[in-house]
């Protein structure tokens, strides 16, 4: 057989928004291995074997069926699997520490941890481990002692192969990714290992894309990049205020700059700030370690990207208030989206959580209309009981409101009928267009004021 053709048993520990789609890409394009992906939670798993995926992404589930049941399996049984594998993907959380030493910055390991002892105590061979869960870099140095302290006279070899999909084009990221990186020590364990890992990516991914680098380096390339996202998003946000004193155009300075081959056009749309899972508790991570270091002009470098989030968003709500003639008490305010970008049902650390909270406490009325991320929303914002409305139906939700803020950039904002749903609002009605996807003049015509992002406001008062 040639060489990446032998059947290999894969398994990946963590059946989350990565997990999933990572083991579905693998099990579809290498038909030749099997590929199990293990979770403690029996609900994601069972969600997982059915068509009512747990994750909302486009396109995963043909790819899902493309594969399940054929060589793509999910189960709960973690030990068993542990057993088989040749290779053990391990995908779990790493959320950002809430206590002791490093709280609210560094990562917490906890999870990580318990699944390395899982794997040394379950293992009966030899076995290569890939990080694909993002870590603090040298987390595989910790992980190989754990692994390799046992006395079953067992070895194994620990990479870094961090992912680099985004939510909503999770499946077109992995089919054509910008590039693959494995990191390896450069023993010849090491490059044996990662030669395996390799030869599975080969599959469908073209060589030049996958890079192989040192362990440490994999490790911190996975923080850097989702920094340098980040710090963009944060440059061209913080440009937005600049935009609404000046009266210049937030997207038509970022087209101008993006033109530049150097600076390049992605990633440059001002909003009201960044969310999800990763890019905040990835940053605080690379502060902390910057810190550890004794690296504090760095980790203060870092750091004010979070803070000009924040900023963005504190900024967001408080024209809102101050526009509404400073009260929004008792008014019915419904949010255009809440996931914390298109296309995902996902809704961590999503700008609208505090948005919302934000104006509860301001004592309104808040609705909230969402095609995927209601259910996400619900448990978001769970302790405000009944004083929320969902409503997925955007007439419905809109009906009555003083404002609409549209907080998510689902295309279906877009083509809403606004004539009628201004007919249906209070007056004046207001439209805080916190992604610049609607037609504002149009709107402004319709009879609403219109504020929105790194521009001038349009206003009938
Ligand atoms: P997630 O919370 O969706 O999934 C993690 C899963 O791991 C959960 O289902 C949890 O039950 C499971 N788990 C935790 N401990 C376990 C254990 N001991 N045994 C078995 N299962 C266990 O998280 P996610 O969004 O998939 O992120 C996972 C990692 O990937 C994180 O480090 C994240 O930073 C990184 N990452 C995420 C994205 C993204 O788009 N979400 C992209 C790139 C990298
Ligand atoms: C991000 C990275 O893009 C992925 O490469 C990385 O793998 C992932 O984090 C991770 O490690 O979790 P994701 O958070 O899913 O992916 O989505 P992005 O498209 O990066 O958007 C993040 C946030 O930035 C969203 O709230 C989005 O609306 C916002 N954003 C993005 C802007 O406000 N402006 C932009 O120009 C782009």
């Amino acid at each position: 057989m040639s060489k990446g053709t032998e059947k290999k048993q894969i398994l990946c520990i963590g059946a989350g928004y990565v997990g999933g789609p990572t083991m579905a890409m693998i099990a579809a394009r290498c038909p030749q291995h099997d590929v199990t992906v293990v979770d403690i939670n029996a609900q994601r798993i069972k969600a997982w074997q059915s068509d009512d995926l747990p994750i909302y992404e486009p396109k995963l589930l043909e790819v899902v069926k493309e594969a399940r049941n054929r060589n793509l399996f999910f189960s709960t049984e973690i030990d068993e699997n542990i057993k088989k594998a040749d290779i053990i993907f391990v995908s779990v959380n790493t959320p950002t520490k809430t206590f002791g030493v490093g709280a609210g910055k560094a990562a917490d390991l906890q999870y990580w941890e318990k699944t390395a002892r899982n794997i040394v105590q379950a293992s009966e061979s030899d076995k290569i481990i890939v990080e694909k869960s993002t870590l603090p870099v040298r987390t595989a140095r910790a992980m190989e002692r754990i692994l390799n302290a046992n006395d079953k006279g067992l070895h194994f070899e620990v990479l870094s192969n961090p992912e680099f999909l985004a939510e909503g084009t999770a499946i077109q990221d992995l089919e054509q990714p910008d590039r693959v990186l494995i990191g390896s020590q450069e023993t010849e364990s090491g490059i044996a290992a990662r030669q395996q890992l390799v030869d599975i990516y080969a599959n469908w991914v073209s060589k030049e894309k996958i890079v192989t680098s040192n362990i440490w380096s994999a490790e911190l390339s996975k923080l850097v990049a989702n920094a340098f996202l980040a710090q963009r998003i944060s440059s061209i946000n913080s440009i937005s205020a600049l935009c609404e004193k000046t009266e210049a155009n937030v997207s038509e300075v970022a087209r101008a700059i993006g033109m530049d081959s150097r600076i390049g056009a992605k990633f440059l749309n001002a909003s009201v700030g960044f969310g999800g899972s990763c890019f905040k508790k990835d940053i605080l991570n690379l502060v902390y370690i910057a810190e550890n270091y004794g690296l504090t002009e760095v980790a203060r470098y870092w750091e004010s990207v979070i803070a000009i989030n924040e900023y963005q968003e504190q900024r967001f709500v408080r024209q809102m208030i101050k526009v509404m003639f400073n009260t929004v008490a008792g008014k019915k305010i419904t949010l255009f989206g809440f996931a914390f970008k298109k296309d995902t049902g996902d809704t961590r650390e999503s700008p609208a959580i505090y948005i919302a909270k934000r104006l509860l406490e301001e004592k309104a009325q808040v609705v909230i209309s969402d095609p995927k991320a209601l259910v996400n929303a619900k448990n978001d914002l769970a302790e405000f009981g009944s004083e929320v409305i969902f409503e997925e139906d955007p007439y419905k939700a809109s009906k009555d409101a003083h404002a609409i803020a549209v907080l998510t950039e689902w295309d279906s904002f877009t083509t809403l009928d606004y004539d009628k749903i201004y007919r249906s609002m209070v007056k004046p009605a207001f439209v805080f267009d916190g992604r610049n996807i609607l037609d504002h003049d149009a709107l402004f015509k319709i009879g609403f004021s219109v504020f929105r992002i790194g521009r001038p406001s349009l206003r009938h008062f």
